[in-house]
């Protein structure tokens, strides 16, 4: 697999691609199947239409890996917290206020579909298409479980991890066990390798983002290699500023996901040497098209040329993306 080869740290070129989100509503075959569950939690924990989704754009525009359709809330939901997704605004939770109403030991039972779906998913993908698994970073899963919404400033998380350090660390141990028993399910049930979404990583101070990003990070990392030791780790830590190398060097991921800030030869300076980058082409471009999209296109392979690399866009592909224009940027990718 042309995707593994390049996490194992070999420049391959044209660089394996695919995009954060590219199952979605930009998609008319998405929102097709998206109907026919009702919800988007719905859909996520139907095995037979997951799976359905997740195939949809290998088929269309031939990615190199497919990520599993879930969402990284489906965890917290599955320790108990209850999650309901508002219609073209995004995830409400009750905010924690105990870590008592967590509990472990039943979230295996609520998540078993997700597991299903990478079983399905495996048995359909074309061989030398990689399964992506995934969960949420812990901190960036906190910070929806505290705050209860996203689109805020997740004040309420920021104000307690000076206020009541305590708690913040207790959500954050559960969470870390949860999330190495739902990856180690993940790879068992046939993902070739696993990737952590730490969207908001950039939210917290150097002490506080070593303490909730980059050790339950390791503790992850740690925890799933010792039992697969051929896994590849992806780790996106979103908006880390300079935090970006500590993370690199001592996390434990084997590549980082770039988000759209991030110039790529800058980020390759403070990261280990054999670091391999996933990205980081900016989201907007590919709705916009035409010039500007090919041109920055252009730009980031020339800069990849050479390293191992994963194209992929800066976060996730929006839903007023014309699907033609992936449909190009594969086609630049391909001609590389
Ligand atoms: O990349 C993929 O295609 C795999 C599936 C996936 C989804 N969410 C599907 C989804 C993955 C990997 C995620 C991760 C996720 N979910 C993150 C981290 C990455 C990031 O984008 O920063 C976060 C923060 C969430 C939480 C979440 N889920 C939010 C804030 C929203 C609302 C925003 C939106 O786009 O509506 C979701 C909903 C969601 N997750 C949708 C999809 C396809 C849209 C739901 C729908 O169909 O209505």
């Amino acid at each position: 697999m042309k995707f593994l080869h390049v996490l194992n740290g070999n420049p391959v070129w044209p660089p394996p691609a695919w995009l954060m989100r590219q199952a979605g509503r930009y998609l008319p075959e998405y929102r097709a199947i998206r109907a026919q569950a009702g919800d988007f939690i719905s859909l996520c924990l139907t095995p037979d239409l997951a799976a359905e989704v997740t195939l949809q754009p290998i088929r269309k525009f031939g990615f190199d890996a497919a990520i599993l359709f879930s969402d990284i809330l489906i965890l917290p939901m599955a320790l108990g917290q209850k999650l309901h997704f508002v219609e073209g605004e995004g995830p409400r939770l009750p905010p924690l206020q105990e870590t008592r109403i967590l509990r472990l030991e039943r979230a295996e039972a609520i998540y078993a579909p997700v597991l299903q779906t990478v079983r399905r998913v495996r048995a359909s993908l074309p061989a030398q298409t990689a399964l992506i698994g995934f969960a949420g970073g812990p901190a960036t899963v906190a910070c929806y479980m505290v705050d209860g919404q996203g689109g805020g400033e997740f004040s309420r998380i920021r104000r307690l991890a000076y206020e009541n350090p305590e708690f913040i660390a207790e959500i954050l141990n559960i969470l870390t066990e949860a999330t190495i028993t739902y990856l180690q399910g993940q790879v068992e049930a046939g993902a070739n390798c696993v990737m952590l979404f730490e969207s908001w990583a950039g939210i917290f101070p150097p002490s506080q983002f070593r303490n909730f990003v980059i050790a339950p990070t390791k503790r992850i990392t740690s925890a799933l290699k010792q039992r697969y030791p051929g896994l590849k780790i992806i780790g996106f830590p979103r908006l880390s500023g300079l935090m970006l190398g500590e993370y690199a060097a001592t996390s434990g991921v084997d590549a980082v996901g770039l988000d759209t800030v991030t110039d790529l030869a800058k980020a390759r300076a403070i990261c280990p040497e054999n670091m391999v980058f996933q990205g980081n082409l900016d989201p907007l471009l590919l709705k916009l098209g035409g010039a500007p999209m090919e041109n920055a296109l252009r730009a980031l392979l020339d800069e990849a040329r050479g390293h191992p690399h994963i194209l992929n866009l800066g976060h996730g592909i929006t839903p007023d993306v014309p699907p033609e224009h992936v449909q190009k940027l594969m086609e630049i990718v391909r001609s590389a």
